[in-house]
């Protein structure tokens, strides 16, 4: 059985929260909850309380969520293949089909509603929905000047900021999916973190938390780097240390602060209540980006 905590230090724990509550106070955080980090259901819940937290003591959370092990799952039933091109989905039309699918038919969906049984109201929205995440095809130039296809992958170029913020001010906590369109209609399967990104430079969030399923990103010698800087992040890429799904995340850190998002962490979103403790203790948790 767990020892009964003492009074003092329950109520230490308590105030130690006090000065990042404080700065936090009606800032906007953007959390983007990975695909890996989110296969277990008791996590989900963790997750849920942890953003209903921060949302009554005045934060303003706003959810991204990515779906990776769960559109797999979806394609391998369906006899459809995955492919990955330097962390980035390949996306022909069927996978298209089953990334919205799944995504905003039923992540989207199970995470609003998690948070609004939790007492924090919280609505699923794709970029689809209102123009939210206004997107173009996105390129991948290679070093010898061709390009790689990847398919119907996107690349935000816009942010409808205003009927996030509108949202924001009625109490409901955005939880989006990463999904793109274009002004033709076309839509876009987008790297979750890449549209986290444009969210939080689009709403010059406070804070961009990239939950996954590690403890943060691993140096050469697997152990966990506390601080990187855009420099560090060129250098570990070019030693091919950091690869596949943590560069997209990467990318997604630099790209918000150079929008100006003030704070960006990757965290490990396997430890339940890693986002308190990675925005309300003064030890922090996981990797900060910083350029
Ligand atoms: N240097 C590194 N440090 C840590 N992880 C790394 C590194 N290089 C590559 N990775 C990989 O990046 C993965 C995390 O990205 P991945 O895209 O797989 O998950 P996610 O983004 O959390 O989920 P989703 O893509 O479903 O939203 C890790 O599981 C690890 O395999
Ligand atoms: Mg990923």
């Amino acid at each position: 059985m767990n020892e009964p905590i003492p009074d003092q230090l329950r109520a230490a724990i308590l105030m130690e929260a006090l000065p990042y509550i404080r700065s936090y106070q009606g800032a906007k955080v953007v959390i983007k909850y990975g695909g890996h980090a989110m296969v277990d259901p008791a996590l989900q819940e963790a997750l849920a309380l942890d953003v209903a937290l921060l949302r009554f003591v005045g934060v303003n959370p706003v959810v991204v969520h990515g779906g990776g092990p769960q559109i797999n799952a979806l394609l391998t039933k369906l006899g459809l293949e995955s492919h990955f091109v330097e962390g980035l989905r390949y996306t022909d039309e069927p996978t298209l089909d089953v990334a919205r699918m799944v995504l905003g038919g039923r992540i989207a969906k199970d995470i609003a509603s998690r948070l609004s049984l939790a007492g924090a109201p919280a609505l699923a929205l794709t970029g689809q929905d209102g123009l939210l995440i206004e997107a173009t095809r996105k390129k991948l130039p290679q070093p010898q000047g061709v390009e790689l296809d990847i398919g119907l992958v996107g690349e935000p170029t816009k942010v409808n900021a205003p009927l996030l913020t509108h949202l924001i001010e009625g109490g409901i906590i955005p939880v989006i999916s990463p999904i793109g369109v274009d002004l033709n209609g076309q839509s876009y399967n987008i790297n979750a973190d890449a549209a986290a990104a444009a969210v939080a430079e689009a709403l010059q969030a406070a804070r961009l938390i990239l939950l996954t399923d590690v403890p943060g990103v691993l140096g050469k010698d697997g152990q966990l780097i506390n601080r990187l800087t855009a420099a560090d992040i060129s250098a570990l890429h070019a030693e091919k240390v950091i690869a596949g799904g943590m560069l997209p995340k990467l990318t997604a850190c630099l790209n918000s602060l150079k929008g100006g998002c003030r704070g960006a962490a990757i965290i490990d979103g396997r430890v339940p209540h890693a986002v308190l403790l990675e925005l309300l203790t003064e030890r922090g948790y996981g990797t900060e980006v910083v350029l």
